[in-house]
């Protein structure tokens, strides 16, 4: 018997077609400037990382001219904790692995990799890694393949990959993979395609995509196609889950560093995209029908992206590994591993 799947029902002759960027540009930017909302106030804990699903999709969308560069460098100086060397959400917060790789990567984007102090940044990052190859998130201990993404991705992108034991870190990623193909995010925990993008995406930065043999790609590029769902063609993230915009970023981007992006049924998928646009307020919601937000919007954009449903000239190209805009990484002359 097959699993069974829940999904959910659009009307898609009524639902949303065209790609609303005015809209979705206007949305990203009014979402940084309220700052004297309800909203805002409840999620300093994770602001760091919201500036850089602003960034990154205003950058896309040939639209970065819309945010005050200053501003945003300032504050990621003011969330540069001294005595860690990593960075906080939010001013006066707590460093972590999260948020550095998010202030790492603005930077980079907007070209100031100046700003960034190499040596206790890496200091930060070595100190974080555990006798097992795994890395805490900060100095509370949790382990997550998550933090060995934002680890080593922070790292390549201030080439400095020598900084902590790769294969090490490689061993513990594969200690990770589970029966199905799939891999969690500690060691016997159930495959989640956020996890597997973390993990394919560390295997393809340490160029070690070799540790997964041609049998296992297959069973897990199979495991992620299954993951488009045939009424609404959107994606979940697990079986028996409801499909999510954010996943069309995961399992996308986790098929195209394994070469097998065809398996998807990208006309379906696109349209599922589109549906969860607001017309009213712009950016995108989890699924049609829900309230849109940056984080949503983002990875419904690199979606597209993926897809290339737009030309350049609409949508620019998004790095499947790094989630930055290709000629960022580019520009900076790195170099990742692609089936
Ligand atoms: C789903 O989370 C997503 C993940 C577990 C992967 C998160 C990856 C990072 C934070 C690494 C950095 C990412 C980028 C793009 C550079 P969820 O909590 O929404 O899962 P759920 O759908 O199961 O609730
Ligand atoms: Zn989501």
């Amino acid at each position: 018997m097959g699993t069974p799947q829940r999904d959910v029902t659009i009307d898609y002759t009524t639902a949303q077609k065209e790609l609303l960027i005015e809209k979705h540009c206007a949305f990203l930017t009014g979402y940084g400037q309220s700052h004297s909302t309800y909203q805002y106030g409840v999620t300093d804990y994770l602001r760091m990382s919201g500036i850089y699903w602003l960034c990154t999709c205003l950058d896309l969308l040939h639209s970065l001219d819309k945010i005050d560069r200053n501003y945003i460098v300032d504050y990621i100086q003011k969330c540069h904790d001294k005595t860690t060397g990593g960075y906080a959400p939010a001013p006066n917060h707590d460093s972590h692995l999260l948020y550095t790789l998010s202030a790492v990567q603005i930077l980079v984007q907007l070209d100031r990799v100046d700003m960034i102090d190499k040596e206790s940044l890496c200091s930060y990052i070595k100190q974080l890694q555990q006798e097992d190859g795994s890395f805490f998130g900060d100095q509370w201990g949790e382990i997550d393949t998550r933090f060995s993404f934002c680890a080593i991705a922070c790292l390549k992108l201030i080439d400095s990959l020598h900084t902590v034991d790769i294969d090490r870190a490689t061993d513990f990623i594969m200690s990770c993979l589970n029966f199905d193909g799939g891999f969690g995010c500690i060691p016997g925990a159930e495959s989640h395609a956020g996890q597997i993008y973390c993990c394919l995406g560390f295997l393809s930065l340490v160029q070690r995509l070799d540790r997964v043999d041609l049998s296992t790609r297959n069973m897990l590029a199979w495991w992620l196609c299954e993951r488009q769902l045939e009424n609404s063609g959107g994606l979940n993230g697990r079986p028996e889950k409801l499909p999510d915009v954010c996943y069309s970023w995961w399992v996308l981007a986790s098929l195209k560093i394994l070469g097998k992006l065809q398996w998807i049924n990208s006309e379906k998928l696109s349209k599922f995209i589109l549906a969860a646009q607001d017309d009213e307020t712009g950016g995108c919601a989890d699924r049609p029908g829900n309230i849109p937000d940056p984080f949503h919007t983002l990875f419904g954009i690199t979606g597209l992206s993926l897809l290339k449903v737009f030309d350049e000239n609409t949508i620019k190209q998004v790095n499947p590994v790094l989630c930055m805009p290709e000629y960022v990484i580019q520009r900076q002359g790195i170099a990742m591993q692609l089936l």
